[in-house]
Formats: structure tokens, sequence, C-alpha cells
């Protein structure tokens, strides 16, 4: 090939890159990743179980240990996502996490978003947990909690954690339960570059009644399951950074539509049983980012605790004729 050749299709490749490169989005929201694409083991390497196509893990907890996996790279902005299958039975004391964090990194200034699932006696439902800290914002615990509206041992469903410039939206299978607004929650709002972790492991001291239910382990191992992995990430320090994070709040995850505010707002309103925001006892004032709606004030007691649920509309029971 002449030099003119060769340095044409040399352009001619650099152009071909560079179309390909465009035409692709920073960010899919909708791909999933294989485990060993996007994951590394981090502790019970013994307990970590993959499926044979790598697109399934198991995570145990047995008296030996808990077991824990996290992302191979480190993002700033995100969707994190995955569809969960908790372990059934009898699980006081167990705690299941789905999170990102970079307490390794700036233990002083860590942020952190949460789901945290917490293990009950036999009979009475997993409760989960959303969480946020930022810039190390530990004494100004975020927690909220819900009952979900199906049993979660039974099937695999799906829970994502949207992380954009402006906004934290935490998604239980395509409805969002909590949407927390960078401009309100100010210097406490994630802003460093975080890892995604999975992990399972003996919350003995806190998990169920306040530690009053620990773990038994004739009842383990305990299997919490991840599959249709999905590490929309902008990748911490790429020189794309800025161009996924434009993307990413663009992308549907970030964007809330009237009939998903309603669909918060009901989810909310069925089943949250804990709020910071009504918790009085401890934060006697309120958060910025809190909006203490009256209706919904009237249903916390100050502890933050619901009053009384409404029956739950997916019971074990057979409705009885009284309920009628
Ligand atoms: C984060 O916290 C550190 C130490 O408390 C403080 O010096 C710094 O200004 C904070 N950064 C932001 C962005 O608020």
């Amino acid at each position: 090939m002449s030099r003119l050749a060769s340095a044409l299709l040399a352009l001619a490749t650099a152009a071909a890159v560079a179309v390909a490169v465009a035409a692709r989005p920073a960010v899919d929201v909708t791909a999933t990743v294989a485990f060993g694409e996007g994951y590394t083991p981090l502790f019970g390497f013994d307990n970590i179980l993959r499926s044979a196509d790598d697109r399934t893990v198991s995570l145990l907890l047995d008296r030996t240990t808990g077991s824990g996996f996290i992302s191979s790279a480190m993002y700033q902005h995100g969707f994190f996502s995955a569809s969960i299958k908790l372990p059934s039975d009898y699980t006081a004391g167990v705690v299941v996490a789905f999170y990102t964090s970079n307490g390794d990194v700036f233990p002083k200034t860590h942020d952190e978003l949460d789901f945290e699932f917490l293990g009950n006696i036999r009979g009475k439902p997993w409760r989960m947990q959303t969480n946020m800290y930022g810039n190390g914002s530990v004494s100004r615990g975020r927690e909220e909690r819900y009952v979900l509206p199906f049993d979660p041992t039974t099937e695999f469903h799906r829970y994502s954690i949207l992380w954009a410039r402006d906004a934290v939206v935490f998604y239980v299978d395509d409805v969002p339960v909590r949407h927390l607004r960078h401009a309100r929650a100010g210097r406490d709002f994630p802003a460093k570059p975080m890892s995604l972790y999975a992990t399972v492991w003996d919350a003995s001291n806190w998990a169920t009644s306040g530690g009053r239910y620990r773990v038994d382990y004739h009842y383990g191992p305990f299997v919490a399951s991840f599959t249709d992995l999905a590490l929309a990430g902008c990748r911490a320090s790429s020189p794309t950074e800025e161009g996924c994070a434009d993307a990413l709040a663009a992308s549907d995850p970030a964007v809330m539509t009237l009939a998903k505010q309603q669909a918060m707002r009901q989810f909310r309103e069925r089943n949250m049983v804990y709020s910071y925001c009504y918790d009085t006892r401890r934060y006697p004032v309120p958060f910025p980012e809190c909006d203490l709606v009256e209706s919904e004030r009237s249903r916390f007691k100050d502890s933050g605790h619901r009053l009384a649920l409404r029956r739950r509309r997916v019971g074990r029971r057979p409705p009885n004729k009284a309920d009628m």
C-alpha cells in the first residue's frame, strides 16, 4: 500500500471509530452484564456461587461467614440495578445490602446510597430500608423503611439506584419509591466516585426488633440471589465522564414523569413504615429535603414509625368474612 493510501485508510478508520463512539449512547440503562464483566468477589469467597453463564450470583451467609461482591470500577454517577431474590423462611438478624459507597477510599468523608433488606422471624415480612450519606454525614442518617407489596423471597424483583447530578431515585421494579434532590440535600448529597456493593451478613445486633431476634443458623445457609446485573455508570476520571453524566441526567430513570410521581406517592402511602422526616425525637428540626405533608404526618408517631398500616394487599391468609 502506498503511503497516501495507508494514510487515507487510517483517516477513514479513525472517522469510522469516531462515528461509532458518537452513535453509541454514553450510558445504556437497559444493558446487563455478566458478573465477571463488572464485579469482583469482596469477601466470603467460598460463599459466592456463580451460575454457569455467570449472569446470576448467589451470596450465602452460614456459620462461617457472610459474603459480598464489589464493582471492579468506581463511578461518578450511574444507574445501578439488580434483580434480587431474598432468603426465605426464618431470616431474623440477616441483612442483604445492595449499595454504593466509597467508605474504603474516603473513610472520614464517605458517600453512600443504600438498599438494605432486613430479615424477620417466620411469618413476618422482610423490611426494606433506603438511606443516603454524603461527605461523611454519618450523624445524619436518612433512613426510610418500607414493607414490600409482594413476597421478595419467591421471585426476583428489580431494585435500582439512580445517582445523577441533580437527584437520586430508588426504584423497586419500575416504581420510584424515593426521590432525593441535590438542591435540597445540599452538602449531604453524594459527590465523589463510588463503587457498587452487594453483601449478605449477620446483623444480629440490630436488624430484627433492635437485636431481639438473632440469626439462627439452623435455618441457614441464607441465600440471596442476584441477576440482571446493571452497571450503567460513568467511569470515574474517564474523558467521557461529563457527557455520560449529561446522558444519565436525560435517561429514563432520571425523568420523573407525573405518572411516576403518582406511583411513588402511592407506594409510600401504602408501604412506608418509618421515615426520618417524621422522627422528631431523633431530629427535632426536619431536614431541608423533607416534604412534610400534614395528612401524611398524622399517620406517623414522633418516633418516625407508622401508627397502623392498612392491611397488606398481598396476604398469606385468604380473606375471611369479616374482611369482605
Ligand atoms: C466535606 O467535609 C469536609 C470535612 O468535614 C469539609 O472540609 C469539606 O468542605 C466538605 N466538602 C463539601 C463539598 O461540603
